[in-house]
This record gives C-alpha cells, structure tokens and sequence, in this order.
C-alpha cells in the first residue's frame, strides 16, 4: 500500500483542498499530464477557498475543473459503456451539514458535480438516476449535452482495447475527487466519475453513492474514493474509515485499517483522500498510481502520482 501524509503547519488554522485523479495505472508518458491536471484543479480550489468560498464550494470547482479536463475520467473523458455511451455518476456532501445530493447513469450534462450540488440544495432527495436525473437536470436550469458532445477518441480507444480483452490497456482510473477543509474546520467532500470502461448500461459504481465513494462529517473527516466500484461498495469503504474513527485524531488509523481490510477481504482495489476539519491529509491508495495533490492555503501546491 502507498500513502502520503500532510500535516497542517504551525500558527492560525488554514484551509486545505486535496484532489485525486484517480486510482490505476497512468503509463509513464502519461504522468506529467496528469500531474498538471490535479495541481491545477487543487489551485483552483484554493483560490476559491481563498476568496471567501465555503469548503463544498471549492471541492465543487476542484472537481469541475478536472471534469473539464479531457485527461480525466469524468466530463469530458469519461469512460464509456459497452454502447460507446457516457454515463455520468457524481455526488457531493457537506460536513457541517450532512446533506448530500449525487447522480447516477446520467446522460451527457456539462458538469455532474453541479448537478449533484443542486439535487443537495433542492433537499428533497439525496440520490437521483437515469432518466430521473435527466428529468431532474433539466428542470434545474442545466443544458443536456449531444449523446458524444463529452466523447474523446481515446474514450473510444480504450473501449476497444477493453472489448477486444486488453484490460490492461483499458483501465487507467481517472474518477475525480475532492476533499476541503476551511480554516473555521468544516470539511466537504466530491466526487465525479464515466465509471468504468466498457461497464454495461445502467451500472453504477461507487461514485455516487454516499458512504462508499463520498462522506463527509465535521465530526470526523471527509473522503473521496477512487478504484473499481464494485469493491468500494461492498466494503462501504468512505463509511469503513469515517465510523472506524471515533475523533479528527484517529482518522490515520482508521484509514490504514479500512484500506488493509478493503484489499484483503474484499479483494478491493482503489486509493481514498482524506482530510480533518484540523487540516490533516491523510492518503492511501493500492494501484499503480493515484494522482493527487494538496493545495494549502500560504504554502505551495505539492502533488504525486
Ligand atoms: N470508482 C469509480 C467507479 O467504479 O465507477
């Protein structure tokens, strides 16, 4: 297992925005891209932070910004399913709050993220799918897009490696996550993601799903996975870390526990960021690589891969 850990520095407490890239296997030649990609996107969330934004906000522009990103798995990019479709699956939750809103196997809208923040903000229901979500975008102001307008050609490279039984060559990762804690201690957590290549129609992975690839509580952590969704749900592996730490300081432990039990017993494969409401980053991932990068406020912007 590889991890990082990123300590808040002495002095007044300051906001932080950490983001992944995904959890797979970038090929070398690849990395630098990737690496741009999510210290971008944690600069941008920063920024945000910084100009009087709150911590779900900028999760939501970290997110949005990769989203954009033809790089990344999720938006423009995204993985497509065994039709050569998009389906999106996104979600968001406040830790001040608890409140959530998520998407699942939704048709081409030009941000997800921003979709699952409205379905929080309506508050009626959490999760919203399929057709349901569409209906749900729609009367919500947003713009569906053209069946391929989010397609890339090497979306449908991948997916013919992927059919043609070059897993290997398929899979790269590149779900999209966030996780912020401001300077008054409130965590938020989002996450965005095509899924996985070559999935079939209506699949949904662990993304949108609040406990598996998104939590947040001010009372622990907030968290957002990244891996195969399959393993991610039945470990329930956001909820693993944030109940398995009874305090802000236990959230390592928890981690390193949920992670190891997630590889082991449910032959799980995947990374999480984590941040406190005191500023602790704490990740761990099992693949190859997993992007990412922390963007504290007043210090530079470090990433990894
Ligand atoms: N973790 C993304 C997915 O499995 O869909």
């Amino acid at each position: 297992m590889k991890e990082e850990i990123s300590r808040p520095g002495p002095g007044a407490r300051r906001g932080v925005v950490v983001v992944h890239g995904g959890a797979g296997f970038v090929p070398p030649e690849r990395r630098d891209v990737h690496l741009s990609g999510v210290r971008v996107a944690a600069a941008k969330g920063r920024e945000a932070l910084t100009d009087g934004a709150t911590s779900l906000e900028a999760a939501i522009v970290s997110v949005a910004e990769m989203e954009a990103n033809p790089i990344f798995n999720a938006g423009c990019g995204s993985s497509l399913n065994e039709r050569g479709e998009v389906e999106l699956d996104a979600s968001v939750m406040c830790g001040a709050t608890r409140l959530a809103g998520a998407v699942a196997a939704m048709v081409p809208f030009p941000s997800a993220i921003r979709v699952a923040e409205a379905v929080m903000n309506e508050g009626r229901h959490v999760l919203y799918a399929g057709e349901g979500a569409t209906a749900f975008a729609e009367r919500s102001g947003f713009e569906r897009l053209a069946p391929d307008a989010l397609t890339t050609d090497r979306a449908r490279t991948r997916l013919e490696a992927q059919l043609a039984g070059r897993v290997g060559e398929a899979w790269a990762g590149g779900t999209v996550g966030a996780v912020v804690a401001d300077a008054a201690g409130h965590v938020a957590a989002a996450t965005s993601t095509g899924g996985t290549v070559g999935k079939a129609p209506g699949r949904v992975g662990d993304t949108p799903l609040i406990g598996a690839g998104t939590y947040a509580d001010d009372i622990s952590c907030a968290i957002s996975a990244t891996g195969v969704g399959e393993g991610i749900m039945r470990a329930s592996l956001a909820t693993r870390i944030a109940l398995g730490a009874s305090s802000p300081k236990d959230v390592e432990q928890a981690a390193d526990t949920a992670m190891k039990d997630f590889a082991e017993r449910f032959d799980g494969s995947g990374g999480v960021i984590i941040v406190t409401p005191h500023g602790l980053v704490v990740m761990k991932w099992n693949t190859v690589t997993m992007s990412h990068a922390i963007a504290r406020e007043g210090e530079d912007v470090i990433g990894g891969i």
